[in-house]
Parts: C-alpha cells; sequence; structure tokens
C-alpha cells in the first residue's frame, strides 16, 4: 500500500476536487503541502456543493486534514472558510484539522501589495489572484515572515511586524498604494491568535506516528505544474513549487513517504491568468470547449483559456514531477467533435522542439505541430468503463499515454463523482 501524492499536470482547474474527493475516501489523512487559498477545490457530495481553498478536501470526509508547513496561511481566510463549512454542516476543530505551528502566515500587506504590484504592471501583469500568495512566500524565504507559532509571542509579534512594515510600507508607498499601522495589525494578530493557535502543533511528530500506524496519506496538492516556480511558465506561475517531491519537504516528511504520483490532466488545455500557451484556440472551437468546460466553475470566477491538448507539455511535467499515472478528466467536453488535435511539438524560428524551452520569448513564440485524431460521434459522458466508451474515445486516450510517456490510471467523464472509470488504484502503488 502507498501514499498518494496528487498534482495538476497543465496549468490547474483540471477537475482536482473531483479526484481527491474520490480518493479521500479512500484515506485516512489529506495533506495540503503547498499555495494557500489561490486554491480551489468544488467537491459535490449528494446536494451539497463544498469550495474549499485552503481547507484539505479530506474533510468533507470525516478525514483528518492536515495544513503542512509548505503552504502559506491567511489566518482570516482559514477561519472564514472554516465557519462557512461549519455552517454547511462540517465538523472542523482541531480535532480534525491540525496546521504545521512553522507555517508562515499571510497578512493583509501582502495583498495588498499583490494587488498594487499587478496593477503596476499594466499589460505584462501576471494575472494573480491578487490574495498575496508571492509576497507571503516572499518574505518567508526573506526570513521576515510571521508563523502559526509566532501567534503565542506577542513581544515576536511587535519585533517582526516592525520589520515587515519598513519593508511593506516603503515598498506600497512607492507604488501609491495605502500603508498599514502597526498598533492595527499588532491587535488583529493578537485577537486572531486564540482562534488559530488550538490547531497549530509540529506537525512531523504527527505524521510520523501516522506513517509508523500505516495509515493511508493523500498529499494534496494545489495549481499545477506548469504553474512551478521553478518548471513552470515563469514568471507567469505561481510562488511555490507545486511538483510532488514538495509534499515531503511541505509537510515534513522524507521523500519516500510521498508513494504514487497522480498527476491530473484535462483532455483539453485551459488557462487562467496570462502567459504562454502554445494550443491556446481563439476561435469557435475554443469557445464552445469553454462554454461546455465552465460548467465545472473556476475557483476564481474568471473565464479560462481554451486549447487542444499539449502532449509536449504534460510529458514535460509527468518527467519533472515523476508522475507515476494521469488521472485525465473531462473527456466529455469533447464529445460530437469531428476532429481533435494534440500538439507533439513546437516550431521555434523555423527549428522543432519537443520541449518548452525556458526563455520567454522563445516560449511565446513556440508554435505547435499538430496530430490530427478523429473525433467520436457517440457520447462519453458519464461512462464507468471502457465498453461505454466510442472506440474512437479509447483511441485518443492510448494515443495520449504513449505520447506523454505516463498510463492513463483513471479517467472521469462526468462532474459525478462515480462517473469514473478505474485502471489502476493508486494506493495500491
Ligand atoms: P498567484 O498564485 O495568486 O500568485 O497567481 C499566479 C498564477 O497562478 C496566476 O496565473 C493564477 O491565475 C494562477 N493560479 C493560482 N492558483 C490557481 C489555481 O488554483 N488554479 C488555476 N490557476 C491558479
Amino acid at each position: 500500500m502507498a501514499n498518494v501524492a496528487v498534482i495538476g499536470a497543465q496549468w490547474g482547474d483540471e477537475g482536482k476536487g473531483k479526484v481527491v474527493d474520490w480518493l479521500a475516501s479512500r484515506a485516512d489523512v489529506v495533506v495540503r503541502f503547498q499555495g494557500g487559498h489561490n486554491a480551489g477545490h468544488t467537491l459535490v457530495v449528494g446536494n451539497e456543493t463544498y469550495k474549499l481553498s485552503l481547507l484539505p478536501s479530506g474533510l468533507v470526509r470525516e478525514k483528518l486534514g492536515i495544513i503542512g508547513n509548505g503552504v502559506v496561511i491567511d489566518p482570516e481566510a482559514l477561519l472564514a472558510e472554516i465557519d462557512k463549512v461549519t455552517a454547511q454542516g462540517l465538523r472542523v476543530s482541531p480535532a480534525t484539522l491540525r496546521i504545521a505551528e512553522n507555517a508562515a502566515l499571510i497578512l493583509p500587506f501582502h495583498g495588498a501589495l499583490d494587488r498594487a504590484r499587478e496593477a503596476a504592471r499594466g499589460d505584462q501583469k501576471i494575472g494573480t489572484t491578487g490574495r498575496g500568495i508571492g509576497p507571503a512566500y516572499e518574505d518567508k524565504v526573506a526570513r521576515r515572515a510571521i508563523r502559526v507559532a509566532d501567534l503565542a509571542e506577542p513581544e515576536t509579534l511587535s519585533l517582526k511586524l516592525d520589520e515587515l512594515l519598513r519593508h511593506h510600507n516603503t515598498l506600497l508607498a512607492s507604488l501609491g498604494a495605502e500603508t498599514f499601522d502597526k498598533a492595527v495589525l499588532l491587535a488583529w494578530l493578537l485577537a486572531l491568535a486564540p482562534r488559530i493557535l488550538p490547531y497549530a502543533e509540529p506537525l512531523w511528530i504527527r505524521l510520523d506516528e501516522l506513517r509508523r500506524a500505516g495509515k493511508r496519506i493523500l498529499f494534496e496538492g494545489a495549481q499545477a505544474v506548469m504553474l512551478d516556480v521553478d518548471h513552470g511558465t515563469y514568471p507567469y506561475v505561481t510562488s511555490s513549487n507545486t511538483v510532488a517531491a514538495t509534499a515531503a519537504s511541505g509537510a515534513g516528511m522524507g521523500p519516500g513517504a510521498i508513494g504514487f504520483v497522480l498527476g491530473i490532466a484535462k483532455s483539453y488545455s485551459t488557462r487562467v491568468g496570462s502567459g504562454p500557451f502554445p494550443t491556446e484556440l481563439h476561435d469557435a472551437t475554443g469557445q464552445l470547449l469553454g462554454d461546455r468546460g465552465n460548467e465545472y466553475g473556476t475557483n476564481t470566477g474568471r473565464r479560462r483559456r481554451c486549447g487542444w491538448f499539449d502532449a509536449v507539455l504534460v510529458r514535460q511535467a509527468v518527467k519533472v514531477a515523476g508522475i507515476n499515472g494521469l488521472a485525465l478528466t473531462k473527456l466529455d467536453v469533447l464529445d460530437g467533435l469531428s476532429e481533435l488535435k494534440v500538439c507533439t511539438g513546437y516550431r521555434i524560428d523555423g527549428a522543432l522542439h519537443h520541449h518548452l524551452p525556458a526563455a520567454p520569448r522563445a516560449q511565446e513564440a513556440a508554435s505547435p505541430e499538430y496530430e490530427v485524431l478523429e473525433g467520436w460521434k457517440g457520447s462519453t459522458r458519464g461512462a464507468r468503463s471502457w465498453g461505454e466508451l466510442p472506440a474512437q474515445a479509447i483511441k485518443y486516450v492510448r494515443r495520449i499515454e504513449e505520447l506523454v510517456e505516463a498510463p492513463v490510471t483513471l479517467l472521469s467523464t462526468s462532474p459525478e463523482r462515480d462517473d469514473t472509470i478505474l485502471v489502476r488504484d493508486p494506493f495500491e502503488g
């Protein structure tokens, strides 16, 4: 039996929520290890729809939820989300949710700086969620972040706020944005502290115990490999490492704890925010994919850019993230299209490339080389076995497996949890 890490293999919004929910029902513990409340997992259980940003999805299945040290935590957003899901009937308490005492906090000036910088970038904007993720990670690496455990030490908070405000107020003022007052922030933090601290602990001890007791751990990734700060389409990325290796450092465990790495990929491509997107479609087909895919909703409420499946990028994601198997989602969105295209290489200044280069101008210039596949007439929607799929749909999936050099271990054919074809149980390794 293995633990499982679930990560996005494209630019996010691959339909992780449904897959994570399915896996969470079979796990004992669900661990978030990077990102913050920029993430968004929609889980539909019975008549209730849960939209989680920061809380681990396992809470919906009454599994222990863990927020690891690699996550950046906005304390106010966390408490608001706890209140929201509690009103929907979930039980969230220090018995069901544990938070790493060494996780860094997102503070109000992080969001303000994120938004002020985006405004100053104009056309060059990254399209961030504006929730302060980048500036919070910057403070963590710069060794001035306020961490969860600091909430128990008013003197530490006071000293850190001095340093933080020296830095942030200077930047905010230079961008023409409002600055922050130390006394107000200190009072705010001290008021939040009693509600956050009961969840905090040295998580590595608990995780070590859970692992030794043979509990099934599900590591729930947020965002996706092409948004990874090292391996993604930099600078149009998020500010954390989203690859599976981060699950270990972001939870406080050794790399051997990760187990099976399940990459989630849509059967086509989408992207929210700015940045290179070689297979993007600006025509009626792109519009159609967007309209059909949008039934699932985005976490940020922004419209997705849509395009053909990019096997070059997903193969790259498979390699850099060590993906053992793919969960292919939203196959039904392609139903009825007469032909389908899959990107197998890029032409850049006349030369053929089989990976996306790191240089921004090369990324922008990458023009896709397509393989054209026949579409299928029947419906794949709701299929629960290979026998229910049109032959061409199976061919499409098989061709994707070959091109990305990873097996499809799970196929999702509608937003419903049980509309899934399972080829191999990731927990069996
Ligand atoms: P940030 O994470 O708010 O800094 O945003 C950086 C980039 O990551 C932007 O392009 C966002 O649209 C994108 N992003 C962040 N979180 C998600 C997500 O959960 N799904 C899809 N895109 C995301």
